[in-house]
């Protein structure tokens, strides 16, 4: 079983958008029902039937089957084998889908095939009736408004950049129509289920609407998830042994200070964020924390042997830089919830001159998903590296998930979550290092 979302909210409230956006943040299968009831409406067209005529359209149900594809990710139609995925998109099959959609049959004929897809995937669903009707124990529910002069400017702008040739009012009086018939027909009106959340769009970006809902959804993730575990102690003590044996060789060759150890974790499920200075940056932290860590390292890594072999076994995976890697984001959940520490260098590649930069927003994303401390650390020593040049390494005071102050997953909270660990990273680091 996944995760159900459900998203509801009348025509142009923006919840197909917010849904793709979702779904492709998380990784989940995105289902777009009305193209349901658009199918059906562009079917009862085509057959030259009227659509909101129950005698006419119920007959013709029996000929009718629809398949819902992915790909690359992206919902296909199919009716009666043929994809009918842009054709559905016209004012005048939008009109029809409103007319059959008041068909009691009609809603039938579409409730198994939702209910369906919904059993087998983590999934964001949009529609009229689906916190209501189709998954009424969704875990998560939404609903979407905005007013209607704003979702008739969307739909207008939307409508306009296809090609097709509109008039803003026209616009404005089909999407009241709608609503009107929406909201007034007799099986599964428009209707806000008791325990959805509402959200008014209207003067929210996208983005704001978009991590609003992917934080519900992590909360409802985080509560359905197994607690945190402990690593056994055995395999602490194992790891014991090449950590010191790797203490003692880095303490050969370099001059290396550690400050601020009354500062370092006593248990493990915590984020240790450094700035990034050299490659073996994860060493340095690593020998000095008593409880095991994992790590992210670029995928290029893991292309040449034995390094891929050496990184596996100390626990790091790959991530793809310079894109919301949902994988690498996953693995790093799992690894925290399985008692290891997370060592991340959010500013993802190395310092040349030991200037502090940007954070990406993967760090705060994972603090703020699995609820856990940023324990920050920070890495001075100046210009070049050689035989027994002072290394300082700096241990911070925990950043707890509520000081990171992430109230959505918008773009907005995650960077300025991502720039106070920089910040608490920076007051670590020697200045003139
Ligand atoms: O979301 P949309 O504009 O593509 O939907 C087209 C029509 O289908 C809409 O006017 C109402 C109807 N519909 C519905 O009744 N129930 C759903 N779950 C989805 C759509």
């Amino acid at each position: 079983m996944g995760l159900n979302c459900a998203i509801d909210g009348p025509s142009g409230a923006g919840k197909s958008t917010i849904a793709k956006e979702l779904a492709r943040r998380l990784g989940f299968v995105y289902v777009d029902t009305g193209a349901l009831y658009r199918s059906i409406g562009y079917y009862v067209v085509s057959k030259g039937a009227k659509t909101s005529s129950a005698e006419e359209v119920v007959p013709l149900l029996g000929d009718i089957s629809i398949e819902l594809k992915y790909v690359d990710g992206v919902q296909r139609v199919i009716l009666n084998g043929e994809d009918v995925s842009d054709k559905i998109r016209t004012p005048e099959i939008s009109m029809a889908a409103s007319n059959v959609s008041a068909i009691p049959e009609v809603r039938d004929f579409l409730l198994n095939l939702q209910r369906d897809i919904a059993g087998k995937n983590d999934i964001i669903m949009d529609g009229r009736d689906i916190g209501t009707v189709i998954l009424p124990s969704a875990e998560v529910k939404v609903f979407l408004t905005a007013s209607a002069e704003e979702r008739a400017r969307r739909r207008f702008e939307e409508l306009k950049d296809k090609g097709q040739n509109v008039v803003y009012e026209d616009v404005l009086n089909d999407i009241n129509q709608r609503d009107y018939n929406d909201s007034h027909r007799e099986t599964a009106p428009l209707k806000k289920a008791d325990d959805a959340v509402e959200l008014d769009t209207t003067s929210m970006t996208v983005d704001e609407v978009v991590g609003s809902i992917e934080k519900l959804i992590i909360e409802a993730q985080r509560e359905e998830s197994v607690p945190f575990k402990k690593i056994p102690a055995f395999r602490r003590w194992l790891f014991a042994i090449p950590r010191f044996i790797v203490r003692v060789g880095f303490s050969i060759v370099f001059n290396l200070k550690y400050e601020g150890t009354e500062n370092l974790p006593d248990h493990g499920s915590v984020i240790l964020a450094g700035n990034h200075r050299t490659w073996f940056d994860p060493v340095l932290i690593a020998i000095r924390v008593k409880y095991i860590s994992a790590y992210m390292a670029k995928a290029e890594l893991f292309d040449h042997f034995p390094l891929n072999v050496i990184i596996r076994a100390v626990h790091g995976f790959p991530t793809r830089r310079n894109s919301a890697d949902v994988s690498a984001l996953t693995r790093a959940e799992e690894a925290i919830r399985k008692g290891y520490n997370l060592t991340i260098f959010p500013e993802g590649t190395r310092s040349k001159d030991g200037k502090i930069g940007r954070a990406k927003s993967g760090v705060a994303f994972i603090a703020s998903k699995c609820g856990v401390p940023v324990y920050p650390v920070g890495i001075s020593f100046k210009s070049k590296l050689h035989f027994r040049s002072k290394i300082t390494v700096r241990f911070g005071k925990p950043i707890s998930p509520e000081e990171l102050h992430i109230n959505s997953m918008s773009k907005t909270d995650l960077r300025a979550a991502g720039e106070l660990i920089m910040s608490n990273i920076a007051g670590l680091v020697d200045s003139d290092a």
